[in-house]
């Protein structure tokens, strides 16, 4: 799991003391400036933790009126609380307490697909935004507690749709952009959204994404939705049906009135966000308000040593919850510059990141392991051509990274002289886990070192389910306490939150990943321990790739696979059993590509088709996953115990068919 790695001393133990460190601004001090700092806190969160949340709240978030009980439930029972009593609202904690204070700061900067066309959005002119965009919601009926669903493109307005939800209470359910049709009308139908937010067209590295098209496709299976909220992006000619649709520009610019922010309960939602696990259906996981914010705002100041002044980038698309949490939440709850990036890391060439970091004088850089991984392979002269120099912090997220990746991303993007933070979360989480403190932990590269504060991670052993205490130790990576962000249930089945995350492991939460704590402590995740892959980040369960693989007719059966690979991480590999009489063709495949294409998203590709003439299974017909997984890999060799398959015959072609594949 740890992968040897030759580097010099000083990369393995990478420490950036503040008081050294040329870049860092004069007269200010890094919220945690040493080791020693970081354990005490740590401590108090765990040890009293009831003060430690109080004083992070008194500081970070601003109450309408005050809760009266920290914190309540168990993991076991999976009725955790945070803050009960207390009325809040988010978008009055992200906007307009910093619009009072700080109001020309700005708030966003827009740097869109086409280079050089960037928009800058102050604090206050995104309060009048939201504030006018919650009277548009508002004008369409909607009340407290409502669900609306946002699929849009990485322009501010997503973000301002959010906000604006948040201001009167509605629950958003952010459906990525890059989903089909069909995925998005489940994601509509099973939040029971009456309203989707949406945009004409999107523009990405060049490229149009007929945007609305896709809304309207999925709108036809989605009778509850009364409007469709349209932001012109392009301007280009598009479908609009009165009576439903309705014009981001003409209806905001309708509303004169201020729309006070609502006050809502501490554990009322503030959002959906959908989710793959190790079975078929998406999981609609439910983050609720206070904590969610409380763990936002906490991470994002001490993870990216974030405060007023700074311009934080997130590359990641609003459609995950990186985008939510550390694109638009954590940010603006510090009264931040957030950067919302439209293009591609590689668009119109590969220095695009960091121009966009030196045009904007980006202080912290945050980031996926599949996009340095890729942008290293491509040449160190695409960064060095930009002054990087105003980079404290740069961060990384969403499977392990390696530790070459990480060295390159330390040394050719950070010349040596920025704290890299690998953080490990995952949507349940709402916020980070695991991640080094910058000027205060001595990193690892591919360790995401040390616990936020309030996680006490365990390690425990997969089939014993017996607490492994020893400081070296590996196993299942499981969390034992509530903390602020984590989700509160899946909507519709809080059975199958319980089964998943709280019973696997009873009164552990369990996080689906494998995890090695080394003799120094550090933990390194060693990546996913369940039937879920990680393509770019991207989070997928092979049983919903394979139910979209099925619903082709010429496919009889079908079983998916993960591969690793250099620069996605992982990419999926689909094995394919044709109805009987049918021969393998290019069209075959090419139609099986696209109706993954069209039952999930572009994103679900297989990189690898193979057609089979039988399955690995057993005596009772179950498919043994594990020998395909064994021989997608090239260790056909290391197959283990077969005595329960069914044919081992059949082995020989299997392992053919996938030399001339790969
Ligand atoms: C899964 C969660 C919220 C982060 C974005 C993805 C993997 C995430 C790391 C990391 C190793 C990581 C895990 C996790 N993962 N960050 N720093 N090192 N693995 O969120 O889609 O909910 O996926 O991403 O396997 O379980 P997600």
């Amino acid at each position: 799991m740890v992968v040897v790695f030759e580097a010099t001393h000083e990369q393995l133990t990478a420490k950036y003391p503040a008081e050294v460190n040329e870049r860092y601004p004069k007269g200010r001090k890094p919220w945690i400036s040493s080791i020693e700092q970081y354990k005490t806190m740590y401590d108090q969160s765990i040890n009293d933790p009831d003060t430690f949340w109080k004083e992070r709240a008194d500081e970070l978030v601003e109450f309408f009126s005050p809760y009266h009980t920290v914190s309540s439930g168990t993991i076991d029972k999976g009725d955790i609380r945070w803050f009960d009593g207390g009325k809040i609202n988010v978008s009055y904690n992200c906007v307009d307490r910093w619009a009072k204070k700080t109001p020309d700061a700005v708030a966003i900067i827009f740097e869109a697909d086409e280079p050089g066309q960037a928009k800058y959005i102050t604090y206050k002119e995104l309060l009048d935004m939201v504030s006018k965009a919650a009277g548009t919601l508002r004008s369409f009926g909607l009340k407290k507690g409502d669900t609306v669903a946002i699929y849009m493109p990485m322009v501010p307005e997503a973000a301002v749709s959010m906000l604006a939800c948040s201001r009167l209470g509605l629950v958003h359910n952010v459906v990525f952009a890059g989903f089909s049709a069909n995925s998005l009308a489940e994601r509509v139908n099973d939040s029971k959204a009456t309203v989707v937010i949406t945009a004409d067209q999107g523009l990405r590295g060049g490229k149009v994404i007929q945007t609305k098209a896709i809304v309207d496709e999925a709108l036809k299976s989605c009778p509850g939705v009364k409007n469709v909220l349209v932001f012109k992006r392009t301007g280009a000619q598009v479908n609009f049906q009165e009576g439903r649709d309705v014009w981001w520009d003409d209806a905001l610019n309708q509303q004169t009135e201020f729309v006070e922010p609502v006050h809502v309960e501490s554990e009322d939602p503030l959002f959906i966000l959908y989710t793959s696990g190790s079975t078929g259906k998406p999981k609609g996981l439910v983050h609720t308000t206070a904590g969610y914010l409380l763990g936002a705002a906490m991470t994002s100041r001490y993870t990216f040593d974030l405060a007023q002044g700074d311009v934080f980038c997130c590359s990641a698309d609003v459609g995950w919850i990186t985008g939510h949490t550390y694109g638009v939440y954590g940010p603006l709850s510090l009264g931040v510059t957030t950067v919302i990036f439209e293009s591609l890391p590689s668009y119109p060439d590969a220095s695009r990141f960091w121009q966009t970091v030196d045009t904007h004088k980006i202080t912290q850089f945050y980031t996926a392991p599949t996009a340095i991984r890729a942008l290293r392979r491509l040449g160190d002269q695409f960064v060095t051509s930009n002054d990087l120099s105003t980079l404290r912090v740069i961060g990384s997220v969403g499977e392990p990274i390696n530790p070459e990746a990480w060295c390159w991303y330390r040394t050719v993007v950070g010349k040596d002289s920025v704290s890299v933070v690998d953080t490990y979360w995952q949507t349940e989480n709402g916020s980070h886990l695991l991640t080094p403190m910058p000027f205060a932990t001595t990193t690892k590269p591919g360790s995401a070192t040390f616990p936020m504060f309030g996680i006490v991670p365990a390690i425990l052993d997969a089939n014993s389910g017996e607490e492994l205490t020893s400081t070296t130790a590996k196993g299942v990576l499981c969390i034992k306490r509530p903390w602020p962000s984590i989700a509160r249930t899946i909507l519709g089945d809080h059975q199958r939150y319980l089964a998943t995350y709280m019973h696997a492991y009873k009164g552990y939460y369990f996080t689906g990943d494998g995890v090695l704590r080394d003799e120094e402590g550090y933990y390194w995740i060693g990546g996913r321990v369940d039937d879920v892959i990680n393509v770019s980040g991207h989070r997928m369960s092979t049983a919903e790739i394979e139910s979209a693989i099925i619903e082709n007719e010429a496919v009889a059966e079908s079983a998916v696979v993960g591969v690793s690979d250099d620069i996605t991480g992982q990419t999926i590999c689909a094995f394919v059993l044709l109805q009987s009489g049918l021969k393998e063709s290019d069209e075959i495949k090419k139609s099986i590509i696209a109706t993954v294409r069209a039952e999930i998203g572009p994103i679900a590709t297989p990189k690898y088709l193979i057609i089979l003439d039988d399955l690995p299974k057993t005596r009772s017909g179950k498919i043994i996953r594990r020998v395909l997984r064994k021989v997608a890999a090239g260790e056909e060799d290391q197959l283990g115990d077969l005595s329960t398959m069914s044919d081992p015959s059949i082995l020989a072609g299997i392992v053919s068919k996938v030399h001339s594949a790969f």
